[in-house]
């Protein structure tokens, strides 16, 4: 695989989309671009007023019209909100020139990362396991279909992940070819 013109990381919330991404985008000397915090940027309020004021449909209209408008920018890396695969034409948005990354995560991570977090309004409830199971069983095969490389991330440092997602993007010696034989075609 050669260096994509852009890289975009779908998965869902805790995977650590933002901090590999950010870590991912030097690393290739790429520039960094998170769905979310644009939106946020843009509407001068953060997610939760979005859902409170808007509802969730609103946030995922304001979502599309975002990702339109960056899933053209050559030499970035997008992290996408957990949600942006579920409506068809984001999917298609998503998948236009790029490598597509799915960063995929345990629910007992994904609940261990999020426990604290207030930004993240599906979350805001008395049982966020549990919507993290229901979404995982809707969206994980959405975010499989979806990838051109799907890489675990539990009990992985972010250092790690964006060093054997760049082994898998520019294998540069012949080392480093057998190392990304050696972890196999997709699944690393
Ligand atoms: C959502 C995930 C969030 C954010 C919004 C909805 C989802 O992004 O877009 O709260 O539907 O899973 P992160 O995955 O970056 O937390």
């Amino acid at each position: 695989m050669s260096l994509p013109k852009r890289v975009v990381l779908v998965g869902p919330m805790g995977a650590g989309k933002s901090t590999i991404g950010r870590m991912l985008a030097k690393e290739l000397g790429y520039r960094f671009l998170d769905s979310d915090r644009i939106i946020e940027e843009r509407c001068g309020a953060n997610i939760p007023w979005i859902f409170d004021v808007e509802g969730e449909e609103g946030f995922r209209q304001r979502e599309t019209a975002m990702l339109e408008e960056l899933a053209s920018e050559a030499k970035t890396v997008l992290a996408t909100g957990g949600g942006a695969v579920m409506r068809p034409e984001n999917r298609q948005l998503l998948k236009q020139d790029a490598v597509v990354v799915y960063l995929k995560t345990s629910i007992e991570q994904q609940v261990e990362r999020t426990r604290k977090d207030r930004n993240r309004p599906l979350l805001q409830n008395d049982d966020p396991e549990a919507v993290l199971r229901k979404l995982f069983s809707i969206r994980d095969p959405l975010y499989s279909q979806l990838a051109d490389i799907t890489m675990h991330t539990d009990r992985k440092s972010p250092r790690l992940v964006v060093r054997q997602l760049v082994n898998r993007m520019k294998p540069r010696t012949p080392r480093h070819k057998r190392q990304v034989r050696k972890e196999g075609r997709n699944h690393v």
